[in-house]
């Protein structure tokens, strides 16, 4: 088969971790019989460079066009780069909130999984990790404050900034719909995670879904507080199978569960619809302290072309063998700087490990698919 992928790669260690996917990609279609077309689409600093927009209607329109589009990274340096003396609606970010909002990208699939092999790189005591933790954050993408009403003002003499948060209930039951869908394939087991103590969204959301666990009797569900989850993926990460979530609480709690994992550089996510489009890209973010040194771990990347050959393409085999050939390179002891086993875990370990740069980590995973 012939597949169309649309190409987000230019800011930040974007080129870098991308290159290394489509070389997997390609080495997948060379050893099971497809062909994968690749169309650079512009989006974030590099399109604001071009265009004078993070956005524009034409990449827009070429995401659209494409099966799927896999993304490396957008932004720079929020300090020192000149696209944050821009207004907030033409910095690199707000194309990207352009795009999950033109495709309708409400669903957001973030696992965070932690590898038997990097153990060493996880910060949490060994009697907290156990035998390891495997989760997924299902976080609501195109709803909640992110998209409300926003503005700026003087009132009354004194600088005033109003940010809304409003949810319906069917942006709720859509996104809680999938969670447990995706529950149903996994260990079966919700934990919706909202601040039902003091907001009226998150009261709505609580009873939406609670409507719709009973359309899953087979998946037993929870509710949590915001504040008591932040707490319990430190305390116990075990206990969570699939998280979800609203949309500011999602983007925070999976950076908080990808630190856990040892690494924001081995995460990747998908970002659904209703069709088979998805948006697929890695967790973390474009890295501008370390743009363009060879030393990004293009692992996120590489596992969020496997979400794509498996949510899009429903190529399973093909995924499997991405992922575990991801494993394999890990058992073999290769890892890029920030996976490296921290200096208080085991000897052992230590004398196996290989310290290995973004092309190499590629190179490796591509010979092993
Ligand atoms: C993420 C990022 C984005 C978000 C930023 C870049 C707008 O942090 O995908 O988690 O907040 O959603
Ligand atoms: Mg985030």
């Amino acid at each position: 088969m012939e597949y169309q992928i649309g190409v987000i790669s230019w800011d930040g260690i974007g080129p870098e971790i991308v290159a290394e996917a489509k070389k997997v990609l390609d080495q997948i279609g060379e050893k099971y019989g497809h062909v994968f077309h690749y169309k650079e689409i512009l989006m974030g600093g590099c399109s604001i460079d071009a265009t004078g927009e993070p956005l524009t209607e034409e990449a827009v329109a070429a995401a659209k066009a494409s099966d799927a589009v896999l993304m490396g990274s957008i932004g720079g340096n929020t300090s020192t780069s000149p696209w944050y003396r821009l207004p907030p609606e033409k910095r690199p970010e707000a194309g990207l909130l352009k795009l999950r909002k033109s495709l309708n990208l409400f669903a957001n699939l973030r696992p965070a999984y932690l590898y038997e092999e990097l153990k060493g790189a996880c910060p949490l005591r060994e009697d907290i990790i156990g035998a390891g933790f495997d989760m997924m954050i299902m976080r609501e993408l195109t709803g909640g404050l992110y998209f409300g009403e926003r503005r700026t003002e003087e009132k009354d003499g004194v600088v005033t900034a109003t940010d809304t948060l409003t949810y319906n209930e069917n942006e709720i039951r859509r996104i809680a719909k999938r969670g447990f869908e995706i529950a149903m394939k996994r260990r079966k087991k919700v934990t919706s995670v909202d601040k039902a103590n003091v907001l009226d969204s998150s009261r709505l959301w609580r009873r939406v879904v609670e409507e719709t666990a009973k359309e899953y009797p087979e998946v037993s569900y929870e509710h949590m507080l915001v504040d008591n989850c932040a707490m319990q993926l430190v305390k116990d990460p075990k206990q969570f199978d699939v998280i979800l979530t609203e949309n500011m609480f999602g983007d925070i709690l999976s950076d908080e569960a990808s630190m856990v994992t040892g690494s924001i550089g081995m995460l990747s996510s998908a970002s659904l619809n209703d069709t088979k489009f998805g948006l697929y890209e890695p967790s973390g973010g474009s890295a501008p302290d370390i743009a363009g040194k060879g030393i990004a771990n293009p692992i996120a990347t590489i596992l969020s072309a496997a979400m794509m050959l498996r949510y899009t393409f429903d190529l399973d085999k093909e995924a499997d063998a991405v992922e575990n050939a991801v494993k394999r390179v890990l058992a073999e002891g290769y890892r890029t700087v920030d996976i490296l086993p921290q200096e208080s875990a085991g000897t052992k370990d230590a004398q196996t490990i290989v310290q290995v740069g973004t092309k190499q980590m590629g190179d490796l995973i591509a010979a092993r698919v």
